[in-house]
């Protein structure tokens, strides 16, 4: 992972030499800022002419000004945030990396500037500006370079110094680059290949985070699983010679008992579908079904860095889910750790399986706010949500709310759908207690909630169905293309919520 280094500016900006300063602008509101003015100077009245041209301050509109060698702020890049009454966060966070992605790097290390000024929109305030500012940046500044031989050329950016009432910025600059590190950590484990991401390995990766983050570690190997009876992980699992594990990582925050919520995150290292084997396709992305697990391990770190007072656990079902000799087969059927029996219809209907066990293990653990779920469930959530939202479902209105709340906050949206009784029917089995798919292909993304229901009985729960957002086809203002790791700002904002 590259990393950002952010810096609260100190002194006027404008005496302060850099190879890169961002101006933003609001739409059709281009009077030129004190330190606008000053680079205006620098640049031979550039800037001006610049908005005389034609720069009108449109969302994402991006202008970038070369300045000679003897202006001290090297580039200067016009950024617009669009109109007044539609700011909110999300437009910071894209201004942070529409200017990082604007800067011309030639594999240089620079120096960038920006000042950050009083809310353009009252209701806004600086501090959720500089937070979103510094994470869009961030997140835009991170490469996956592990197995570049050759230097790509386009680096990243060394330092990013923000001015602005430091008073006010110094937290939330923090705040926005531990939760922009944090998910850069789930893409980084996201991005990694299969072949070097095995349940063991994973395993691996969470107990150095837990140590350098002083969390504390525990770990399923196969008699532990056995002994647990969680014969739904093992059974996904047994396709594989990578064997299946779980891992549970906890967070003590807060001095009261107890825990105040469990994040369960879907493990499957590979997903090639079993024997119900999927189609070549795209498979390679299928390195990403363990986005739910990389996601609330990730937020675990964040949590720690931030000493959030709040107590979490988060489980993760480890398992790669492979046409081997000993793999599952349609038709066998799995009595999982709730003692519930399910019918494997379709080997790739595997997250499902494994979340049945983690879920019932979860729910032992008895969280005071409930159990949240995140995992890259199915390919029907992009069907219905496109690439803009993360399917949510649930057994509970305040929970769902809350989650709500930190989607909103976090610019991470989710969109509630319904867990209707009258869905139950599509998973009922002739010989087991259900059956891992439907039949039909109706609302397949709620036939996976309505799967999950089944096995948090009334703990507080609420499932996140990441699929439609792990991956994005084509870069975004602050998110290459990729891995995206959501799902880690939105779980940050929710801990935050429960202290
Ligand atoms: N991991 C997949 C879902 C997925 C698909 C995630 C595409 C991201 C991108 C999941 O295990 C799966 O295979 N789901 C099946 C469910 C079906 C068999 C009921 C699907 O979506 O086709
Ligand atoms: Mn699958
Ligand atoms: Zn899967």
């Amino acid at each position: 992972m590259t990393k950002l280094k952010a810096i609260l500016g100190k002194g006027d900006i404008r005496k302060a030499s850099c190879d890169a300063l961002c101006l933003m602008f609001v739409e059709k509101e281009l009077s030129l800022s004190l330190p606008g003015r000053a680079a205006d100077k620098a640049v031979g009245g550039a800037v001006s002419r610049a908005i005389s041209r034609g720069f009108k301050g449109k969302k994402n509109e991006v202008e970038r000004i070369v300045a000679g060698k003897s202006s001290p702020f090297g580039q200067i890049v016009l950024v617009g945030l669009g109109p007044r009454d539609k700011l909110d966060a999300e437009n910071y966070r894209q201004a942070g990396g529409l200017f990082i992605g604007a800067l011309d790097k030639r594999g240089e290390k620079l120096r960038a500037h920006v000042e950050l000024r009083d809310p353009f929109r009252a209701g806004m305030s600086l501090a959720e500006i500089a937070c979103a500012f510094v994470a869009g940046a961030a997140l835009k500044n991170y490469r996956y370079l592990e197995y570049k031989t050759k230097n790509s050329g386009d680096g990243p950016v060394n330092t990013l110094a923000l001015y602005g009432d430091s008073r006010t910025i110094a937290k939330a600059v923090e705040r926005g680059l531990v939760a922009a590190e944090a998910q850069c950590f789930a893409r980084d484990l996201i991005n990694t290949p299969s072949a070097m991401l095995t349940p063991e390995l994973f395993v691996r990766a969470a107990r150095k985070a837990a140590l350098e983050h002083k969390l504390q570690v525990k770990v399923w190997k196969e008699p532990e699983l056995r002994k647990a009876k969680m014969n739904a992980i093992l059974a996904v699992g047994q396709g594989s010679c990578n064997p299946p594990r779980m891992a549970a990582v906890t967070y003590r925050g807060a001095k009261r008992k107890g825990l105040d919520i469990v994040l369960v995150g879907k493990g499957v290292t590979f997903d090639s579908g079993g024997i119900s084997i999927k189609p070549s396709a795209k498979m390679d992305e299928m390195k990403g079904d363990m986005s739910g697990a990389a996601v609330t391990l990730a937020a675990m770190t964040a949590a720690a860095r931030l000493k959030l007072k709040v107590n979490v656990v988060a489980v993760m079902p480890l398992v790669e889910n492979m046409p081997g000799g000993g793999a599952q087969r349609p038709g066998d059927i799995i009595r999982t750790a709730s003692g519930q029996t399910v019918e494997v219809k379709n080997t790739d209907a595997e997250g499902r399986l494994i979340l049945a066990d983690a879920l019932h293990y979860a729910t032992t653990l008895k969280p005071r706010t409930g159990v949240v779920d995140l995992a890259t469930l199915t390919g029907a959530c992009t069907i219905a949500l496109g690439s803009q939202a993360i399917g949510l479902m649930g057994n509970n209105e305040d929970l769902l709310s809350k989650v709500g709340a930190a989607a909103l906050a976090s610019g991470e949206r989710t969109w509630l759908l319904p867990l209707w009784e009258e869905y139950e029917e599509l998973i009922e089995s002739p010989v087991a207690d259900m059956i891992n798919t439907s039949t039909r292909r109706e609302a397949g993304t709620i036939v996976g909630g309505i799967f999950l229901k089944r096995f948090v009985g009334d703990t507080p729960w609420a499932h996140l169905d990441i699929a439609s957002v792990m991956w994005n086809d084509k870069a975004g203002p602050y998110l290459a293309a990729g891995p995206t790791g959501k799902g880690v700002r939105l779980l940050i904002r929710l801990l935050e919520s429960l202290q």
